[in-house]
């Protein structure tokens, strides 16, 4: 089954799904470019769908590197569930209140970390809150990669917790995308 179809499914079950489609190669491409994968890295993915970014990513992750993906659909975590390799870890949970099994999981602080849930669905609270622990999380030079359909919201939320921010937009994909990146100094 296409992700296409899948994303199409699963919103009509789950509105948090959020999404109408997947993100398109034009996103994934821009998205992994802010990331800096090390040996060793250990990478947190916050809203992953069916593995969009996270399968990409696990190309061109180093043998020794980690990522643990939290995912709030069952039906998307079991899929990513059925990925055979030994350096994806898959909570099935909510980004508000998995900061402690996803640190467990990875085996130590993340180095980056990517979230595409639809903030839009939380209180300006929760948002703050995601942000600041991502914040606390990160190691200095650590990063937050923020990728938002519709609104460049999350923005200000990142300039104020980190200090500064990077802003890009997606044009290509369906909708068009905002990418927000802040790098712990
Ligand atoms: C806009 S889709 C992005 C999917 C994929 N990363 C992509 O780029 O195509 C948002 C994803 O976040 C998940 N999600 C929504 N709210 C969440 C939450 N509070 N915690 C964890 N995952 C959540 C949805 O189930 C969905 O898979």
């Amino acid at each position: 089954m296409s992700d296409t179809f899948r994303f199409a499914r699963a919103i009509l079950a789950d509105r948090d799904v959020a999404a109408i489609s997947p993100s398109s190669r034009f996103l994934v491409r821009r998205v992994l470019s802010r990331l800096d994968l090390r040996p060793g890295c250990r990478i947190l993915e916050f809203g992953p769908g069916p593995g969009v970014i996270t399968l990409p990513l696990l190309r061109r992750l180093p043998s020794d590197a980690r990522l643990t993906v939290v995912e709030k659909n069952t039906d998307f975590a079991g899929l990513l569930r059925s990925v055979a390799d030994k350096r994806l870890q898959v909570l099935e949970a909510d980004a508000r209140d998995s900061w402690d099994a996803a640190l467990a999981s990875l085996g130590g602080h993340p180095d980056a970390i990517l979230a595409s849930i639809p903030f839009t669905y939380l209180t300006p609270d929760e948002r703050r809150q995601f942000v600041s622990q991502a914040y606390a999380q990160l190691p200095v030079g650590g990063r937050l990669v923020v990728f938002h359909q519709y609104s460049p919201l999350m923005y200000s939320y990142l300039k104020r917790v980190f200090g500064a921010a990077r802003l890009s937009f997606e044009p290509l994909n369906i909708l068009p995308c905002f990418v927000m990146t802040a790098v712990k100094r």
